[in-house]
């Protein structure tokens, strides 16, 4: 067998992992689920979650990828423990589930680059979301952005997505931390400063049932666990990187991209509105299109250039998650049944178009296969990974975790019992409350 590839460098490395974690789920979905869950309670569970949850479950994943070297299905077999495949199998289809709505905002963002090159947004910004995120132009659109998806991931064209991601992360925090400036000069922004960022801690305890489910899921799906994307990429890391730094580096830089988006969103949809409008006013799935859209609508020509730049850098980040999502499948299918590349990724994009049609052609569907993946998958997913880590793989977990780290056995040890106590019971009691909400109410569109 040839030897595998690593990544050239450490940068390498965490540039790629970053790219794929940073993406839709900071931008779009995290200021709007803080819009929607209940403000700044809604962050301090998801900065708490990040932190105690995230990162040792993500350094769980990174100890699975690299000590099997392998893509995320097969590794369990090779460590041993082919039962556990299971965890990867959840995992692929916990990322399908969420590539196929995934791709439909993406086509919302195209639609909106197109829509700010021509100022098309501009006289009524609220109405032009209601009128494009649904039917016939959704579904269009939401079938170029799968298209565009499988085409990289079947040619592909990784090597322009690789150098576009590394301008990304960067024009990113550029763009965000302008538009969060522009936005604190506006009249009004108070409100939403307090709203943000002042917990309130007793409405935290009142509705500690749905806040807990979407925070926490949220931290996971930011940080592209539960669905191979970080098994498979730390399966090209070699043995002198010390998986710690490199988790803590992740970590701390997906999360500063959420919350700099936060910090865009929140203030705009108060100055636009007053107040953070209810999901059908435009305060759920449309809050990052409505607001944005608006300050840009104010500027004129300018703001026709910063929408095209903004939407153009959203869509790079869209593009390289749904690529890394996609990849993950893919590159399972073509290893172990030597399918054609192509074909797999056209076919995989094929169905998940299907599946997403739904969401284009209404949001509620959107609603529904979102509050699904937050409630369910997400968490028994991450929590089949970290009993497996934990209590199934653990001694030989220390031992990989301390390669290259410099860390010593206590520091491992620790994290271990982390992920053996705390991080489980946490993901467990997510994955019971998001079940305990969605069966309390289902929501099931026109049912
Ligand atoms: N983390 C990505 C985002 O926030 C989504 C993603 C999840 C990408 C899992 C790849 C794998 O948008």
């Amino acid at each position: 067998m040839a030897e595998r590839e690593t990544w050239a460098s450490r940068l390498g490395f965490i540039l790629a992992a970053v790219g794929s974690a940073v993406g839709l789920g900071n931008i779009w979905q995290f200021p709007f689920k803080t819009a929607t869950e209940g403000g700044a309670a809604f962050v301090v569970v998801y900065l708490v979650a990040a932190l105690l949850l995230g990162l040792p479950a993500i350094l769980g994943e990174f100890v699975i990828g690299r000590r099997a070297n392998l893509n995320a299905v097969e590794a369990f077999d090779r460590l041993d423990h082919p039962a556990w495949t299971i965890v990867g199998a959840m995992g692929l289809l916990t990322g399908l589930w969420i590539l196929s709505y995934y791709s439909v905002v993406g086509g919302w963002v195209t639609r909106y680059l197109l829509g700010s090159a021509t100022g098309a947004y501009f006289a009524a910004p609220a109405a032009y979301f209601g009128r494009v995120s649904m039917g016939w132009e959704a579904v269009a659109f939401h079938g170029a952005f799968m298209a565009a998806t499988a085409g990289i991931v079947a040619f592909g064209i990784e090597d322009g997505i690789e150098k576009a991601t590394k301008l990304m992360v960067p024009s990113i925090l550029v763009m965000l931390v302008g538009l969060a400036v522009y936005a604190s000069t506006l009249n009004g922004v108070g409100a939403a400063y307090e709203f943000y960022l002042s917990p309130d801690f007793g409405f935290i305890a009142d509705n500690i049932g749905s806040i807990v489910p979407y925070a926490v899921s949220q931290a996971f799906f930011s940080l592209s666990l539960g669905m191979g994307a970080m098994i498979t990429y730390a399966s090209y890391l070699g043995d002198d990187d010390s998986l710690f730094a490199d988790g803590g580096l992740i970590v701390v830089l997906n999360t500063s991209v959420g919350l700099l988006a936060g910090l865009v969103v929140i203030p705009l949809l108060f100055v636009q509105f007053g107040t953070v409008p209810d999901a059908a006013a435009g305060g759920g799935a449309g809050a990052l299109f409505i607001s944005v859209a608006q300050a840009f609508a104010t500027l004129g020509v300018a703001g026709r250039v910063l929408g095209v730049l903004f939407f153009g850098v959203v869509l790079v980040a869209a593009l390289s998650s749904a690529i890394s999502l996609l990849e993950v499948v893919t590159a399972y299918v073509v290893d172990n049944y030597g399918y054609s590349r192509p074909a797999t990724a056209f076919s995989f994009g094929g169905v998940l178009f299907a599946l997403g049609t739904l969401s284009a052609w209404n949001t509620a569907w959107l609603d529904w296969f979102d509050s699904l993946a937050y409630g369910v998958l997400l968490p028994l997913s991450v929590l089949l990974g970290v009993v497996f880590v934990g209590w199934v793989y653990g001694p030989a977990a220390v031992d990989e975790i301390k390669k290259g780290s410099g860390t010593g056995t206590t520091f491992a040890t620790a994290w271990l019992w982390s992920v053996r106590t705390y991080v489980l019971i946490g993901v467990f009691v997510t994955l019971y409350l998001g079940v305990t909400d969605i069966y309390a109410a289902p929501a099931i569109p026109f049912v």
